[in-house]
C-alpha cells in the first residue's frame, strides 16, 4: 500500500488551489484502508477523507493523512420485483454509477446526472439537483472508524439527512471513513422533471426516458456550470438559505421575480444566487477569483488564485447579502 508524502493537491481539488499535505493514500479495498489506519505512525495525526475534491478549499497545507478511498466494485445485491440494490464502493466517480443505472433503466439518480464527485461524498452532503436528492434512493451506508477500526452500518433514516446535510457532518464528522453505499433503484422508474429547467427542456417530449433525462440535465449543467478543467470551481459555493416565512414573504412583496421553495413548517428556502445576482456580483472578478456569469453561486478561481482570495470574495458577499436583504448566506463547500 502506497502512502505518498508532502503529495501535492493541486491537480485534486477541482479549485485548482495549491496545497500540499504531509501523506496522501489511495486504498483501494476495506482490508487496504485497515491496514493503513492500523499502523501506528499515523495513529496521532489528522485524518481527513477526501473524495474527487469538488467540494473543498484549501487555505493552506495539510499537516496529516488524506485518505482518498479507490474501492471501485459495483454489485447488485438484493432485487425484488421493483427495485435492485445496488451496492457501489466509495470511490465509484458518481457519474459512472449514474450512467451504470440508466443504461439498465434503473430509475432514481438520474436526475443527479454529470455532479461531480466519488460515491462516497454523495451521502456527506446528501447532493441534490433539479428535484432530486441522494438520500431519495440511499437505502445503506457502511463505514470503517478510525477509532477501533470498527466496520459499521447506517440505514438511511440512521444519517439523517437533511437539505445538503447528514450525520456525516454532524456527529460522525471526522470519525470514519464511509466505504460502501447501497442504493435502491426503481426497475419501473418514475420520471421526475418537474424542475423547470428540465420541464422546458423536456417540452414536447410525451414520454421521456431516464436516459432523456438524463442527457437533458448534463446538457442544462453543462451550459450553466462552468468546467473545472477550465477554471477552478467547486459548483455551488454556498447553500440556499432557508428563512422563517414572515422574511420570506415580506421579500417577496418587494421583490415579485424571487422565487420562494417551501421548506418545512413556516419556513421558506431561498435561492442564493437570486440572492447574490441582485446584488450586482454575477459575472465580476477581483483579481484572481471572481463570481460564474452563468450561476450566480458559482465561485471562480482563476489561474494563482489563493484560498485567502476566495475566502475574501465569500465574505464580501455574505455581508452584502446580509445588509440589502437581512439574508444569512453560508458555505457549501468544505473549507480546509
Ligand atoms: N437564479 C438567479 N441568478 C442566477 C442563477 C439562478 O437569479 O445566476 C435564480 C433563478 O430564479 C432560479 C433559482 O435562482 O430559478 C435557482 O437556480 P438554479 O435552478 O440554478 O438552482 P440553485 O438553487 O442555484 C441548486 C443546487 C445546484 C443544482 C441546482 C439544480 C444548491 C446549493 N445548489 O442550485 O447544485 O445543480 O440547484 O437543481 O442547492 C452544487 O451543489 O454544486 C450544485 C451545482
Amino acid at each position: 500500500m502506497k502512502i505518498f508524502q508532502n503529495f501535492d493537491l493541486k491537480e485534486r481539488n477541482t479549485l485548482g488551489l495549491r496545497a500540499n499535505t504531509k501523506y496522501y493514500t489511495e486504498p483501494e479495498s476495506v482490508e487496504e484502508l485497515k491496514a493503513i489506519l492500523s499502523d501506528d505512525s499515523y495513529n496521532e495525526i489528522p485524518k481527513m477523507v477526501m473524495g474527487e475534491g469538488s467540494n473543498i478549499l484549501f487555505t493552506g497545507d495539510y499537516t496529516g493523512l488524506i485518505i482518498h478511498p479507490s474501492i471501485k466494485d459495483i454489485r447488485i445485491t438484493d432485487e425484488d420485483a421493483d427495485y435492485i440494490y445496488l451496492r457501489a464502493g466509495a470511490g465509484v466517480v458518481w457519474d459512472k454509477l449514474v450512467e451504470f443505472a440508466v443504461d439498465r433503466g434503473w430509475g432514481g439518480i438520474e436526475n443527479l446526472s454529470s455532479i461531480p464527485g466519488c460515491v462516497g461524498a454523495a451521502p456527506v452532503q446528501n447532493i441534490g439537483a433539479y428535484g432530486a436528492e441522494a438520500k431519495d434512493t440511499i437505502f445503506r451506508v457502511e463505514y470503517l472508524t478510525f477509532e477501533g477500526l470498527v466496520d459499521k452500518t447506517l440505514s438511511c433514516e440512521e444519517c439523517r439527512f437533511g437539505y445538503r446535510d447528514s450525520i456525516f457532518k454532524r456527529e460522525l464528522k471526522g470519525r470514519g471513513v464511509i466505504t460502501y453505499v447501497t442504493f435502491r433503484l426503481s426497475k419501473i422508474p418514475a420520471i421526475n422533471a418537474g424542475y423547470e429547467d428540465v420541464k422546458q427542456a423536456m417540452k414536447g417530449v410525451s414520454e421521456p426516458t431516464i436516459f432523456q433525462v438524463r442527457e437533458a440535465i448534463s446538457s442544462i449543467r453543462a451550459k450553466k456550470l462552468p468546467d473545472p478543467a477550465v477554471v477552478g470551481n467547486a459548483g455551488s459555493f454556498f447553500k440556499n438559505p432557508v428563512v422563517n416565512k414572515s422574511l420570506a414573504l415580506q421579500l417577496k412583496e418587494s421583490y415579485q421575480d424571487l422565487k420562494l421553495f417551501p421548506a418545512g413548517e413556516n419556513e421558506y428556502k431561498l435561492p442564493a444566487a437570486w440572492l447574490i445576482d441582485k446584488c450586482g456580483f454575477k459575472g465580476s472578478r477581483t483579481g484572481n477569483v471572481g463570481v460564474h456569469a452563468n450561476q450566480a453561486l458559482v465561485l471562480l478561481a482563476y489561474e494563482g488564485a489563493t484560498g485567502e482570495e476566495l475566502i475574501n470574495l465569500s465574505k464580501t458577499i455574505i455581508k452584502t447579502v446580509k445588509e440589502r436583504f437581512n439574508v444569512d448566506i453560508e458555505p457549501e463547500v468544505n473549507i480546509c
